[in-house]
């Protein structure tokens, strides 16, 4: 099986954590979202699309590469996130889905955060992803991978 994840973890590097460990574990490929646009992905089983969260959505350039995601391909989401609430996913799958991509699941959890005013505090979130968080985005991963 050929699988893929595209990054965009600008922030602290956050989600590029939870990605580097299911290469690390798995025969997956890892490309930047700089990347991904010029990168042919007709070739793979299974697309992961993973970045953190800015204003209630994937980050705006993963939200629009989405868009371009074939009919037909399996696509999973990972996210980092200051504040885990619902809905994180909901405008991306929504895209995904509506081209006649297939989501396969979603896994997010805590990223360090030090936008705006959590700055003044010295961020929210502080030592997330935590190992056991990592671990959780391997073994979402090891799940969907059956599917
Ligand atoms: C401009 C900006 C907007 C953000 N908006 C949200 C938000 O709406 N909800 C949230 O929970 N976290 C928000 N965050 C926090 C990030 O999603 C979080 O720190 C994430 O782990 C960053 O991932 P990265 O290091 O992989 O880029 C925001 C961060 C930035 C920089």
């Amino acid at each position: 099986m050929k699988s893929i994840i595209i990054y965009e973890s600008t922030h602290h590097g956050n989600t590029k954590k939870l990605v580097d460990a299911i290469a690390e574990k798995y025969n997956v490929e890892t490309l930047s979202i700089e990347k991904a646009a010029v990168t042919d992905l007709s070739g793979y089983d299974m697309i992961g699309l993973a970045a953190g969260i800015a204003f209630g959505k994937f980050y705006r350039r993963m939200e629009e590469f989405a868009a371009q995601i074939r009919s037909g391909s399996r696509v999973f989401l990972l996210y980092t996130c200051g504040n885990p609430g619902d809905g994180y996913v909901k405008s991306i799958t929504r895209t995904l889905e509506s081209n006649g991509a297939k989501v396969l699941g979603n896994y997010g959890c805590k990223g360090y955060d030090t936008f705006g005013p959590f700055k003044l505090v010295g961020g929210i979130a502080k030592g997330h992803p935590t190992e056991e968080e990592i671990t959780g985005a391997v073994e979402f991963y090891d799940k969907i991978r059956k599917f």
